[in-house]
């Protein structure tokens, strides 16, 4: 999408502001314990540059789908001592509510330089229904709207595009620098270019993998959505996952490839099982050969070598989608191996790398390679809209604001 235009904070000279910060808190919890703290690291560089600025910085976020009712299971104090420790700021309120006197209370308390937590936007349903009198209400406590939520830049929800009317309104810290990369690598690639796209199912990546195939010189398909692919070529996949439906979409797609000059690479060979568990007997098998009781989970060593071969031959690539079911030992196999070579190649300078996804961002965090990329984005829906060429509404309303 185009970028031109967009109003950011570090560019900004504002000071002694009450600054409403949208971020992105939906952190995944077990049993109560935050398990994952990136896209909370992500939100850091804006919050100390407004605290610096000695600006107020009420902070607002969901967290998960509570479906517009108040649900204390998805209650925003879960994540108040990890955000607390993170920060390194011992100091920061918390409110109950994310509008009404409770909120008016907690931010008249907080001073200038310090910051405080609102209850779940999406306690009210009018956050996901964009109800203007919610955003005109969220957009009364504040001087000024910044946003560093790039996961939530596609939902066309109250704290996204409706307080933006009401506020001068800029991309904090954490959405310019992903934007920028995002923007640089699918934009601009240093060419060629290889996506690596995985995940069960093409029904969800349909107009990702069409718009891919126009722009990228080599596109690797791996995951269950590979099996569509060769069922549509009508061959044995055994037991294997794939949607029926979805048979001439595949065809569809190998035309556009193959008129845009896109190379796709299908896996060849296939680690399988009668069943899915960790530590399960694995089977490979070439193409063809895949007898009825077995299913695939990976793909195989010469498939995944394939890929690292043209990967060498490439300036960038971009993955979304991991290319076997990679919480199951040794189904994480191939998902590895590329990620590591990718690791690899990125030290050396060799390819610039973006990958993006929540099952893409735990594979490569399972294989340690979650820091060794040269971006990473946190984003699910958001990162696979921008791979579809869509305008992200939440970037689009902070250009010229
Ligand atoms: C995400 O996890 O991708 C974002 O927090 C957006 O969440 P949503 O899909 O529930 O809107």
């Amino acid at each position: 999408m185009d970028i031109s235009g967009i109003n950011y904070i570090s560019k900004s000279d504002i000071k002694n502001k009450v600054i409403l910060l949208r971020a992105d808190l939906n952190l995944p919890i077990i049993n109560g314990k935050v398990i994952d703290t990136l896209r909370l690291e992500r939100i850091l560089a804006t919050i100390r540059f407004l605290i610096t600025k000695n600006c107020k910085v009420v902070l607002i976020s969901h967290l998960g789908r509570p479906g517009g009712q108040k649900n204390l299971d998805y209650s925003l104090s879960k994540i108040l001592e990890t955000l607390k420790s993170n920060l390194n700021i011992l100091n920061i309120k918390f409110s109950n509510e994310c509008i009404g006197d409770n909120a008016l209370e907690t931010i008249n308390f907080t001073k200038f330089g310090e910051l405080c937590l609102l209850e779940n936007l999406r306690f009210y349903k009018e956050e996901e229904l964009n109800d203007q009198n919610f955003a005109e209400k969220l957009a009364r406590v504040g001087d000024i709207y910044v946003n560093d939520a790039f996961s939530c830049c596609h939902r066309n929800h109250a704290s996204i595009v409706g307080i933006p009317k009401y506020l001068p309104s800029f991309a904090g810290i954490g959405l310019e620098k992903e934007i920028k990369n995002i923007n640089e690598i699918l934009e601009k690639p240093r060419r060629p270019l290889m996506v690596i796209i995985g995940g069960s199912k093409i029904s969800t990546k349909l107009n990702t993998l069409n718009n891919i195939v126009k722009k990228a010189e080599v596109v690797a398909i791996g995951g269950a959505m590979a099996n569509t692919f060769l069922a549509a070529k009508n061959i044995e996949i055994g037991g294997s996952l794939y949607e029926k439906n979805m048979k001439s979409n595949t065809i569809e797609i190998l035309r556009t490839a193959e008129d845009n000059n896109c190379d796709v690479i299908l896996p060849f060979d296939f680690l399988t099982s009668n069943n899915i568990k960790s530590g399960s007997k694995a089977q490979e098998f070439d193409i063809d050969k895949i007898p009825k009781d077995k299913m695939i989970f990976d793909i195989g060593k010469k498939s995944t070598s394939n890929i690292i071969n043209k990967l060498r031959l490439c300036n960038s690539v971009v993955w979304n989608g991991p290319l076997g079911a990679f919480e199951y030992s040794p189904f994480d196999l191939s998902t590895n191996k590329i990620s590591n070579e990718i690791a690899k190649l990125t030290l050396e300078n060799k390819i610039n790398s973006l990958a993006g996804g929540g099952d893409t961002v735990a594979a490569l965090s399972k294989a340690k390679n979650s820091k060794n990329f040269s971006y990473l984005s946190t984003a699910g829906g958001a990162f696979l809209e921008w791979l579809e060429g869509k305008e992200l509404p939440g970037i689009s309303v902070l250009k010229n604001n």
